[in-house]
């Protein structure tokens, strides 16, 4: 049996830090607090580093089967390696969609194959797959695009979103912006000429209308619900008084850019839900500390520069971030804008909880040994040509961030050294307690 004794690293508890020796035995944590002496079959020195819960990010889109030019499960889940996620839940807007239990089959066998991380998928709903939403299991739960995004999922009906509700019972998330405000507005503007115009197409307006009508619609049928990406000031106003069924998350886009950015970025930073003005960006991030919004996770959505180069509004909406998430929130840390245990919370604890996975999220005796090494001190610049997404770009090229990963290990195996990934189908599918 192989054992790995992780030697003088600050640990990153759910219930503080502390300097500690943490055992691993057979993909698991073995034991904590042991003795700098015990005997192990490999010892990973890490004085002056902190261990934390692997990442979980529990919004991706990895566009494999069907978008493998934009990224693969390969490719994204090397870049997850090096950003010490090592468990990801993805989005089901693939080609062909995960819109029945057999593409669900089919995509949780593909990434047995292929995935350094664990994995799971949700089940996309469509205003007629109400019986593939009742049979699947091997899921973390339904996503629902309540407003269309990238693709051609999109569940607008009245009817059709009362009976998910009513007559499911995995848990919910949803992409909350309203379609009937976002084609009036578009038809307003002449569907717009700038990359700006999309955060006028995608107001706060329609953000607010939908995610009130997917809360009510969850209340109405005491129904587990995620409202993922907020991004408005009203949002986060009207989350704090939802009841216990209701979660909500931030994305880095929305706490890191604002309508700002634009004149820079331009359509880099072109994201469903759009990016919006500074002081939603500020609200956003108040939301986090506060506790209203108790996840953060990426949205990573990657298209080729190409593709992203085309005038407004023929540039598609996304961008990637999973290799760079947590190194944004460390730094952060390093600016003294939050702890080290919030970004655990938001991104460890928080998404395990949420979505209920089987031993995951938090550093105690007998859960998965999904692990990484963080350099608090370390300073690094992100450059597109060292990023490992497939997309091979990231809108914060050229911003310098104290505190990087350096070392990632998935049920207790090291898939990231240094600047290395050490390939294998390593990943695992995440198991959920129901
Ligand atoms: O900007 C986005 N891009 N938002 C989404 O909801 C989907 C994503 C994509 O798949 O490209």
């Amino acid at each position: 049996m192989t054992t790995t004794l992780i030697r003088g690293a600050q640990v990153v508890f759910p219930e503080g830090v502390r300097a500690s020796n943490i055992l691993l035995s057979d993909g698991r944590i073995a034991a904590v607090d042991v003795t700098a002496a015990v005997e192990a079959s490999e010892v990973i020195e890490a004085a002056g580093l902190h261990l934390l819960p692997g990442v979980i990010d529990d919004q991706v889109h990895f566009r494999e089967p069907g978008l493998t030019h934009k990224e693969d499960l390969l490719t994204a889940t090397r870049a997850c390696a090096k950003g010490g996620v090592t468990s990801f839940l993805e989005m089901p807007n693939t080609k062909p969609t995960t819109t029945t239990v057999a593409a669900l089959h089919e995509k949780l066998e593909l990434a047995a194959s292929k995935c350094i991380v664990n994995f799971g998928f949700y089940i996309g709903a469509t205003p007629t797959n109400l019986e593939e939403l009742q049979r699947a299991e091997r899921t973390p739960g339904i996503k629902i695009f309540i407003g269309s995004s990238t693709g051609d999922l999109l569940v607008d009906d009245q009817q059709a979103l009362e009976r998910i509700f009513g007559e499911t019972s995995l848990p919910i998330c949803a992409h909350c912006e309203d379609e009937a405000t976002v084609r009036a507005n578009a038809a307003a503007i002449q569907g717009g000429r700038d990359y700006a115009d999309h955060s006028r197409v995608r107001d706060n307006r329609a953000a607010i209308i939908a995610t009130r009508r997917a809360v009510d619609l969850a209340e109405r049928h005491r129904h587990q619900f995620h409202v993922l990406h907020v991004s408005t000031a009203e949002e986060v106003a009207f989350l704090r008084d939802t009841s216990e069924l209701i979660s909500a998350e931030a994305c880095p886009h929305h706490l890191f850019f604002s309508t700002d950015d634009y004149p820079r970025l331009g359509s880099l930073i072109q994201m469903n839900p759009s990016i919006k003005s500074p002081a939603d960006t500020q609200a956003v991030w108040q939301g986090l500390l506060d506790g209203t919004l108790e996840v953060v996770a990426t949205d990573h959505a990657p298209h080729t520069l190409e593709e992203k180069q085309q005038p407004y509004p023929k540039s598609p909406s996304g961008l990637p971030a999973v290799e760079n998430s947590l190194a944004l929130l460390l730094h952060q840390v390093s600016l003294g804008r939050c702890t080290l245990s919030q970004v655990v919370s938001w991104m460890c604890e928080a998404p395990a909880r949420v979505w209920k996975l089987k031993n995951k999220g938090a550093i105690r005796v007998g859960y998965d040994a999904d692990l990484v090494l963080v350099d608090l001190k370390r300073t690094e610049t992100i450059l597109n040509d060292r990023q490992l997404t497939k997309c091979g770009w990231s809108p914060w090229h050229g911003t310098s961030l104290t505190g990087w990963p350096v070392r990632t290990l998935v049920h207790g195996k090291t898939v990231y050294q240094d600047g290395q990934v050490l390939d294998g189908a390593t990943g695992r599918e995440i198991e959920f307690q129901r």
